[in-house]
């Protein structure tokens, strides 16, 4: 089966191109268009905008990169929620005309399930902790009782979002995140920011705050970049290795596009073989938002006996992780 997948949560529309070989995912292509606003934050409408402009070129691009004809495909899945309302009704109409016009089958997915799917799909973790850490999301799930359980979240801002925004406020591109990073890696002193963790939940927030602070006083933008990067990451490694305790799982899987910080994945390494258990990243593309996850879990849905008439695609923007019938997967 061929899937082809389209992500449109948020700033980046994606077509990807997947099928299953010997049990794992094949990445046919994966083509990404990330909208860069001018300046300030997304705006939805624009973000929408960008993602209507540019579906018939990446779709072009996915299926010519797949070298395979549009025909070849068996199934369309979409992005069904969470994220920005035009952004998804847009990707969501792209991904209905294609599969009526193909006569196939199409099935939406919720988006943070993806990213857990396609990490079991492309690496050798089976049922681990997902660290999912993107730009809107924080959250630390596991699968737990039929369902993907968050076991903990942000209470205010998504981790990449208070990245992004440092840097936006210091004359930082967007995105802040790898820029932060390899401004971090010149940072020596270790400036204390408020560590929020609070039970199993995470707030940002009051770091941003004190991170400027910082600045207005003189310290240089390395130091705090450093300083940023090893109290939000030390935050989230310790809420994961707590939700592993409690759930006795021994994997553990990054996902989104702050998995791709070489700093939090080092310290998630270190703590996964501190307790015995294994960490797990996705290669890049496979991080970030992006069609192929997309496809991969409408193949795996699809498998399990999922079938979605029109009238079942509406976007649902408040679309959560535990809202989903995970009927893949036994225990
Ligand atoms: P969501 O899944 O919540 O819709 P998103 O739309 O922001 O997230 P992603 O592509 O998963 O999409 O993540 C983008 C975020 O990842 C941005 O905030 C960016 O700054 C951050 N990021 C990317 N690379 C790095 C890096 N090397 N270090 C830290 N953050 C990074
Ligand atoms: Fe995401």
């Amino acid at each position: 089966m061929i899937a082809l997948g389209i992500e449109g949560t948020a700033h980046s529309l994606g077509v990807g191109i997947v099928t299953k070989e010997n049990g794992k995912c094949r990445v046919l292509s994966n083509v990404i268009k990330m909208h860069r606003p001018a300046e300030g934050g997304i705006h939805p409408r624009e973000a929408a905008n960008h993602h209507a402009e540019q579906a018939p070129l990446v779709l072009a691009e996915a299926v010519e990169k797949a070298g395979i004809s549009l025909s070849e495909v068996d199934l369309v899945s979409f992005s069904q929620g969470p994220g920005l309302g035009p952004c998804l009704r847009t990707a969501a109409t792209a991904a209905r005309a294609l599969a009526v016009s193909l006569g196939k089958p199409i099935i939406g997915v919720n988006h943070c399930v993806a990213h857990i799917e396609i990490g079991c799909g492309v690496t050798d973790c089976t049922d681990p902790i997902l660290l999912y850490a993107s730009g809107a999301n924080t959250q630390i799930i596991a699968f737990t009782n039929g369902k993907y359980r968050v076991f903990g979240e942000t209470l205010d801002i998504g981790i990449g979002n208070c990245l992004d925004k440092f840097a936006r406020d210091h004359g930082i591109p967007f995105p802040g995140g790898p820029e932060i990073e390899k401004l971090a890696r010149a940072g020596r002193k270790y400036l204390e920011l408020p560590y929020s963790v609070k039970g199993m939940d995470l707030a940002f927030s009051g770091i941003l705050s004190s991170a400027a602070q910082y600045i207005k006083r003189g310290e240089t933008v390395e130091d705090v970049c450093y300083s940023i990067q090893e109290t939000t990451f030390a935050m989230l490694t310790e809420v994961a290795e707590r939700a592993m305790a409690h759930t006795e799982k021994n994997e553990i899987l990054l996902g989104g596009g702050v998995a791709c910080n070489a700093r939090l994945q080092e310290m998630v390494n270190i703590m996964a073989r501190e307790r015995g258990a294994q960490a797990y990243v996705p290669p890049k593309p496979l991080c970030v938002d992006n069609g192929a996850m997309i496809g991969w879990m409408g193949i795996v849905m699809h498998e399990a006996g999922v079938r979605m008439s029109l009238a079942e695609t509406t976007v649902n923007q408040r679309y959560r992780t535990d809202d989903v019938h995970v009927t893949w997967r036994s225990g």
